[in-house]
């Protein structure tokens, strides 16, 4: 299924076109070299001071299938029931110190952020779904993976080949078709001062 953004002007079609599907095809593999691709688009994502403070777990169902069980039983319920069939599971973590000197970063989890945005596009333009989630145990997964205080863990991310909705049912099903939409550009971008509409 395909659900692009409705834009008022043409945009790059790896933008328009990633969107946050539920329905995976469990018996179309990601082979290993477009695992490193996903990767490789995280890791040239910029930060601040060029620190790369993002960390990530990679569970590929294919080649560690318990240590897979082991990210998904971490997932909320509701994830769990559409990420199901999803073989790739991702975790984005965000060092809260700098490498470099070991103060706080305060842009740690923005770059993280932009890391894992990187890869949910490299997974777009290679006719991947990558759907990133905030529901899971994040206290569970840092005891379960044994991931250190100092970074924090901000997102689960699934990737995998769409699949035709009929995988999924429930709630699942009726917010796989339900339209996307952003609130009007003029409400979240300002021209020269807070608040004054940009289009
Ligand atoms: C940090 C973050 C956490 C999210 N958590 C969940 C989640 O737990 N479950 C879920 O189904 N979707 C989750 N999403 C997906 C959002 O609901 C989705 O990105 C948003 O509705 C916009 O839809 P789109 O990505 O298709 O444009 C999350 C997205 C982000 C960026």
């Amino acid at each position: 299924m395909k659900k692009p953004a409705i834009t008022q002007v043409p945009i790059d079609g790896t933008i328009s076109n990633r969107w946050s599907g539920r329905a995976y095809d469990a018996g179309k593999a990601v082979s290993r070299d477009q695992i490193i691709a996903l990767l490789e688009a995280a890791r040239w994502a910029p930060s601040c001071f060029g620190d790369q403070p993002w960390r990530f777990i990679v569970w590929d169902r294919a080649t560690d299938a318990a240590a897979w069980q082991k990210a998904f039983d971490c997932l909320v319920p509701g994830n769990q029931a559409w990420v199901k069939d999803a073989p790739l599971l991702f975790l984005a973590a965000a060092d809260s110190l700098f490498n470099h000197n070991g103060k706080e970063n305060r842009w740690g989890q923005y770059d993280t952020g932009a890391a894992a945005e990187n890869l949910c596009l490299q997974a777009t333009a290679m006719g991947l779904m990558a759907h990133q989630m905030g529901g899971f145990d994040a206290e569970k997964t840092r005891e379960v993976f044994g991931i250190p205080q100092q970074y924090s863990l901000m997102a689960m991310i699934a990737v995998g080949y769409p699949a035709d909705i009929g995988t999924l049912n429930g709630e699942a099903l009726e917010r796989e078709t339900a339209p996307r939409s952003r609130r009007p550009l003029g409400e979240l971008f300002f021209n020269g001062t807070w608040g004054k509409p940009a289009a």
